[in-house]
């Protein structure tokens, strides 16, 4: 059975490769530098399944010509999927399935890595120490010990992130429509309302949804503590980028650190250091000294990409044989 596997990177070529030769010899899999787009699918033909990633446009122009392909899965190589067509894919009769979790840890890790970043200016410092600048302004941080920290979202990655929280000696509210069980001898749930008014560390880890997108406005961001923490591993349409910046503007954060934006999608994983950037949010919110964006890294580890070729050859295994799992989207 064959597998088209789009925007492959080295490090796709290189994990897939040693999760199939070691426990999938029955897939082939062909790697293709392009992204999924309309134009790209026809690339598919003669594939069973394709895989695809976060910036992949596999809405329904997509999955037409996929479904001509004679494509009978779409295999998301990452745990969210708004960018797929679900409800046309199903009309097609074509399966979708994702990798709902590779490394929650991972991906909270990388949150806390960006909270402590901008808390104890890392990017500035690092420069500074470069140029034999020695002093101390503009370095000073805040203490995270007895802090609160708000966590929106307490699934597998706000669960983790309610873990390391906790270790720091914070502590922890947080808002879900669902309570975590896991999480009872700690935190305490709140409202959204009084999340923004109560923490110093705000982290997302929620979806994007109807529901959620841009949550971070600038009402809420006026709502919030001064010298508040925010940091957003989850999706770039959490928050509003030009409300964001004007909460900057007003003095409201200690720091932002994003690893999700929502410009990310042209940029993610491109080397784009040659171009000139127009008309760029992302060069706007770069411009401010208490902003640190890194480009969709937070699941990147070493644990987390075999989880996912391991994930993603199973569910291509599981939808050749029509086998329903809690992968399905
Ligand atoms: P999950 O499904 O385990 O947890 C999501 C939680 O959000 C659930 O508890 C759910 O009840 C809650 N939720 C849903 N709607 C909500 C709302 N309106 N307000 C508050 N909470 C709400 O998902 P997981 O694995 O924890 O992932 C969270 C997000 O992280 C994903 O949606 C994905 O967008 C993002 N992600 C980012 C990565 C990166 O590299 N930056 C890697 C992996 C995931």
């Amino acid at each position: 059975m064959k597998l088209t596997l789009f925007a492959a990177k080295d490090y796709d070529r290189k994990y897939f490769d040693r999760v199939r030769e070691e426990a999938f010899p029955e897939i082939e899999i062909e790697y293709i530098d392009y992204e999924l787009e309309p134009r790209t699918a026809a690339f598919a033909k003669g594939a069973d399944a394709i895989c695809a990633f976060v910036s992949a446009n596999a809405g329904a122009e997509t999955l037409d010509v996929l479904k001509e392909c004679g494509v009978k899965a779409v295999l998301m190589r990452c745990a969210g999927y708004n960018n797929v067509d679900v409800k046309k894919a199903k009309d097609l009769g074509i399966v979708v399935k994702r990798v709902p979790a590779y490394s929650p840890e991972s991906v909270a890790e990388h949150a806390m890595t960006l909270a402590m970043a901008v808390n104890r200016h890392i990017h500035k410092a690092y420069n500074k120490v470069r140029e034999n600048d020695y002093t101390l302004k503009g370095l000073r941080g805040r203490q995270m010990f007895e802090k609160t920290a708000g966590i929106v979202g307490t699934g597998k990655i706000g669960a983790a992130m309610c873990r390391i929280c906790k270790g720091f000696g914070m502590q922890v509210i947080a808002y879900d429509m669902y309570k975590n069980p896991s999480l009872a001898d700690f935190v305490e749930y709140v409202s959204l309302e009084e999340l923004f008014r109560r923490s110093d560390l705000i982290s997302l880890h929620c979806p994007l949804t109807d529901d959620t997108y841009h949550m971070i406005n600038i009402e809420n961001i006026k709502k919030m503590k001064n010298d508040v923490i925010l940091v957003n591993t989850s999706r770039g349409a959490l928050v509003n980028t030009d409300e964001l910046i004007e909460g900057i503007r007003l003095g409201k954060f200690l720091g932002v650190g994003l690893d999700v934006y929502e410009e990310e999608t042209g940029n993610v994983y491109e080397d784009r250091s040659d171009e000139i950037m127009m008309h760029s949010v992302t060069s706007r919110l770069l411009s401010f000294p208490n902003v640190i964006i890194t480009s969709h890294q937070a699941f990147y580890t070493r644990e987390a990409v075999i989880a996912i070729a391991e994930t993603t050859l199973q569910n291509m295994l599981d939808a050749m044989n029509g086998v329903s799992t809690g992968n399905d989207c």
